[in-house]
């Protein structure tokens, strides 16, 4: 090959975006993004890794507007149940819900309650609904032998299918109750409504939800792993794959049998290149893909193995793809995107989103407990192909093919952080001031108006704080 064919895989060091005439105001920028059928309110996904993604983050991601992708890196069993937990956290009308049969104990009645970390139970017979038991009740039945049918309310406040949440709070207003339970018209409980969930529900308008009123939520899954992505299919919005390189023939006849048999959404990765892009949409119906390969804090894939697409370089060269062949096929920026400067250089060259693992690690919400080390409180974050991450079987599949034995990601300690919601109210503001030094006053805009130019190494450094020491290093 001659010199002169080399490719310039472009890094987010590489370039920054040149400041626009502007009418926009970051309080009027419009973040709101869409990949396939799922909106969000601001465009940030969560990383499928086993410390930044369960349910605690997924819940999180979920109310803000974003949408959290549950790791893999577990039995198929724990990542249904993280994807439950998400799908009850907040519904407007609960389905599956827990109940009692009125010879029940009060002792049952009060495990339930507090096994399930729920305050009411609707009592049932068969399926017909006889009356509700509420923690209350629970609290104030001393005696050790009472049956729930002893000390439940009969003839409970019921509604009908057809409440809305405007319905239900009016109702619970006027006979100040915390529960309503959804019957059908012979009487038979088909659901719960609960005071939690509508406040939650008021005071999230921007989560992002289902047509059912739940909060959404992704999982990761191996391509080659039907029977999970079967099994996973009742509970998620959608399906992510979890593949280093995406660009194998192996990996996408297996993602394309999944999505001929499993009837949710697939988002496919990761993928580093325009011809990758080109074959992932053309030959499959896919929603969005994942796309940067080596530039994630923790990777070691770019140096172990000489092999990278640096994620802006990816973003740039997918998103050509997507425009060639008019597509629906959200791009997701995924790995190296530390903050709102390189999500915002991302969005410039053609991203719908961005994928985060070390921006949202260690906070609150991010799995894993909190160490104390020097006065200083920190939390693990590690990649998936890192050796502790590989000793669990589960990611095995990931970074162990074809590499087979080496490790490609690192394990390492990031500062406590605190509330994640916090940290992505920052993150959001941060990008709204750079979509209004661009002048664009929405992701589509910010893809059409933006101006990039390449900068030096040492240029870099002289935009970055220089000369004067942080005051929050000296104590360091
Ligand atoms: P950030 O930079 O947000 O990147 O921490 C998160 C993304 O990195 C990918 N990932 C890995 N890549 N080795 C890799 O080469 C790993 O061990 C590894 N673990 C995660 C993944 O795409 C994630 O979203």
């Amino acid at each position: 090959m001659r010199i002169d064919k080399f490719e310039f895989a472009f890094t987010f060091n590489d370039v920054i975006l040149l400041p626009g005439k502007t009418e926009v105001e970051p309080s009027n920028v419009d973040l709101t993004t869409r990949i396939g059928n799922i909106d969000l309110s601001i465009p940030i996904l969560s990383s499928p890794m086993d410390t930044v993604t369960e349910e605690e983050m997924a819940i999180a991601m979920a109310r803000m507007g974003g949408l959290g992708i549950l790791h893999r890196n577990c039995s198929v069993e724990e990542q249904v149940s993280m994807a439950k937990a998400v799908k009850r956290a907040e519904s407007f009308i609960i389905r599956d819900v827990i109940t009692v049969s009125p010879e029940d104990s009060v002792e049952e009645a009060r495990r339930l309650m507090r096994e399930h970390g729920i305050s009411g139970l609707p009592v049932i017979v068969g399926k017909k609904l006889v009356g509700i038991v509420t923690r209350r009740d629970v609290y104030f039945a001393e005696n050790g032998n009472l049956l729930v049918k002893d000390i439940m309310t009969k003839d409970p406040i019921t509604v009908g299918p057809e409440i809305t949440p405007q319905e239900a709070r009016k109702i619970m207003a006027r006979y100040k109750i915390e529960k309503l339970p959804v019957v059908s018209e012979s009487g038979e409980l088909i659901g719960l409504v609960t005071a939690k969930d509508v406040f939650y529900r008021e005071s999230h308008p921007f989560a992002t939800r289902d047509e059912e009123g739940r909060l959404r939520v992704g999982a990761a899954i191996s391509p080659f792993d039907i029977d999970r992505a079967k099994t996973l299919a009742p509970y998620v919005d959608v399906l992510v794959t979890d593949v280093a390189h995406f660009h194998n023939e192996n990996v996408i006849s297996a993602t394309k049998r999944i999505i001929d048999e499993v009837e949710v959404p697939v988002i496919a990765g990761n993928i580093g290149t325009y011809e990758a892009a080109e074959e992932a949409i053309t030959r499959l119906d896919i929603i969005g893909l994942r796309v940067g390969i080596g530039s994630g804090s923790i990777c070691t894939t770019g140096e172990v193995t000489g092999v990278a697409a640096p994620t802006l370089y990816a973003v740039a060269s997918a998103s050509e793809a997507v425009r060639k062949y008019s597509k629906d096929v959200a791009i997701i920026a995924d790995g190296g995107v530390r903050g709102p400067g390189e999500a915002a250089k991302a969005f410039a060259l053609g991203a719908d989103a961005v994928m985060l693992g070390y921006a949202l690690a260690g906070t609150k919400e991010s799995p894993g407990s909190t160490m104390m080390i020097g006065g200083k409180m920190y939390k693990i974050y590690r990649g998936m192909g890192s050796p502790s991450a590989r000793s669990k079987r589960f990611a095995i599949d990931r970074y162990s093919k074809p590499s087979k034995d080496i490790a490609e990601g690192i394990e390492g300690l990031v500062p406590y952080r605190g509330d994640v919601t916090t940290v992505v109210d920052r993150f959001v503001a941060g990008l709204k001031a750079a979509f209004g030094y661009v002048g664009a006053a929405n992701i589509n805009e910010m893809k059409s108006k933006a101006r990039i130019a390449l900068i030096s190494h040492s240029g870099m450094s002289e935009i970055a704080p220089h000369d004067v020491k942080p005051l929050e290093k000296i104590s360091d």
